[in-house]
C-alpha cells in the first residue's frame, strides 16, 4: 500500500497529547529502570502495548519503522496512535507515551515524522562513515530541537538487518567515539552495539553452546565517557522458549532461534539504558497463538476469535517484561 501524504499542514505532537523522551529519560536514569520501546504495525498490538503499558503503569515509547509506516500507512498509524492515548484517557490514570519513528534512515522520513506529530525519532546513520553519521544526524538534531522533539542517534552496528540498513558482521560501538559525536550532534539518546541484534535468530549456536553475554564492559567505558546520557539498546528481544515451542509444536518451523537471557537485560536496565527496543518477542507472541487456535479449531473464520487471543497473550507479556525485565512497572 503507498505511503500517503502524513499531514497537510504539519502538525504537533504537543496537540496530540504525546511527550517527548527527556523527562521519560531523566526518571528511568535516576531510578535505575528503561523504558519500554515496543513496535507495532497494526491495532491488536497498539491495544496490547496501551493496556499492558497502563496496566503497569510504566511510560512507553510507541516505535513505527519505515517498513511499519509504509505497512498501515504513515496517516493511519498517526491517528492510531492518536487514538490510543484516547482510549487511555477515556479509561483514567493515563500514563506518558511518546511516539518514535524507529530506525530513520533519511532527513526527509525523520522530518516527515516530526511534522505529522512524532515526537521523537531515531536517526540510524550508523552504517555510513563517522562524519557522514555526524552530518545527517545533526541535521536531523537541527530540525527537530526548535520544535521540542527529541533525536536518537546511532554509533556502532548491530548484525542482522536494520531495516533497510543491511549489516553483514556487528561492529561494536567504539566507546572513544561518543564523546564527540554526541558534542557534535547534539542528539538526546544514544544507540549502542554491545552484542545485541535484530530478530529472532540473534547466535548461530552449536549444541551445548550458550549465548555469549552482552559486552557489559564497553558499555560501563561508554557511561564513563558521557556519565548521565542515556543509552539506548536495540535488537532486545530475549526470543523466549515457550513461544518458540509453541510455534514449532502447532506446525511452525523455528529451530535455532535465540535471543538475549532476559538477567542481561535487567542488568542494562540498571545502568544507563535508559529505552530497550523489543519488536521480535511480540511477533513471536502473536505467531505462537494463531498458531495454537489454527492448529485447535481448525474450522475458526473469524480473526477476532484468533486475533483475540493473541492480543490478550500480547498484554501478558509485555507486562511481564515491565515487571521483571525494564523495571518500568509502577512509576505512574
Ligand atoms: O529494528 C527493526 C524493527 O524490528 C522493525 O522492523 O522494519 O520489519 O518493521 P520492520
Ligand atoms: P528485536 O528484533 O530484538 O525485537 O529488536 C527490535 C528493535 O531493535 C527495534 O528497533
Ligand atoms: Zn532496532
Amino acid at each position: 500500500m503507498p505511503e500517503t501524504a502524513a499531514a497537510a499542514k504539519p502538525v504537533s505532537y504537543k496537540e496530540l497529547g504525546f511527550v517527548n523522551t527527556r523527562e521519560m529519560f531523566k526518571d528511568a536514569m535516576k531510578k535505575g529502570y528503561a523504558v519500554p520501546a515496543y513496535n507495532f504495525n497494526n491495532m491488536e498490538q497498539l491495544q496490547a502495548i496501551i493496556t499492558a503499558c497502563q496496566q503497569s503503569r510504566s511510560p512507553v515509547i510507541l516505535q513505527v519503522s519505515k517498513g511499519a509506516r509504509e505497512y498501515a500507512d504513515a496517516t493511519l498509524l498517526r491517528w492510531m496512535g492518536r487514538g490510543a492515548l484516547e482510549m487511555m484517557r477515556e479509561l483514567g490514570r493515563p500514563v506518558p507515551v511518546a511516539l518514535h519513528l524507529d530506525h530513520g534512515d533519511t532527513f526527509e522520513l525523520c522530518k516527515s515524522c516530526i511534522d505529522s506529530g512524532f515526537s521523537s525519532v531515531m536517526i540510524d546513520a550508523s552504517s555510513k562513515p563517522f562524519a557522514e553519521n555526524v552530518a545527517l544526524t545533526r541535521k536531523v538534531v537541527e530540525y527537530a530541537r526548535p520544535r521540542d522533539v527529541t533525536v536518537e542517534g546511532e554509533l556502532g552496528v548491530l548484525a542482522g538487518i536494520e531495516d533497510e540498513v543491511s549489516a553483514e558482521k556487528s561492529h561494536y560501538t567504539d566507546p572513544k567515539d561518543v564523546e564527540d559525536f554526541v558534542k557534535k550532534t547534539g542528539v538526546d539518546s544514544l544507540a549502542i552495539s554491545i552484542g545485541t541484534s535484530h530478530g529472532a535468530y540473534k547466535f548461530k549456536l552449536k549444541p551445548g553452546e550458550s549465548v555469549p553475554p552482552l559486552r557489559f564492559d564497553i558499555l560501563a567505558e561508554v557511561e564513563r565517557r558521557i556519565p548521565g546520557f542515556p543509552i539506548v539498546l536495540h535488537g532486545a528481544s530475549s526470543v523466549l522458549t515457550s513461544y518458540i515451542d509453541m510455534i514449532n509444536k502447532y506446525g511452525g518451523k523455528m529451530e535455532g532461534a535465540a535471543g538475549i537471557p532476559e538477567e542481561q537485560l535487567r542488568r542494562a536496565a540498571k545502568s544507563a539504558v535508559c529505552k530497550i527496543n523489543i519488536d521480535s518477542d511480540g511477533r513471536l507472541v502473536m505467531t505462537a497463538m494463531i498458531r495454537k487456535v489454527f492448529a485447535e479449531k481448525p474450522g475458526e473464520f473469524d480473526p477476532r476469535k484468533y486475533l483475540g487471543p493473541a492480543r490478550a497473550e500480547l498484554v501478558k507479556m509485555y507486562m511481564d517484561k515491565n515487571e521483571k525485565v525494564l523495571g518500568s512497572s509502577g512509576r505512574y
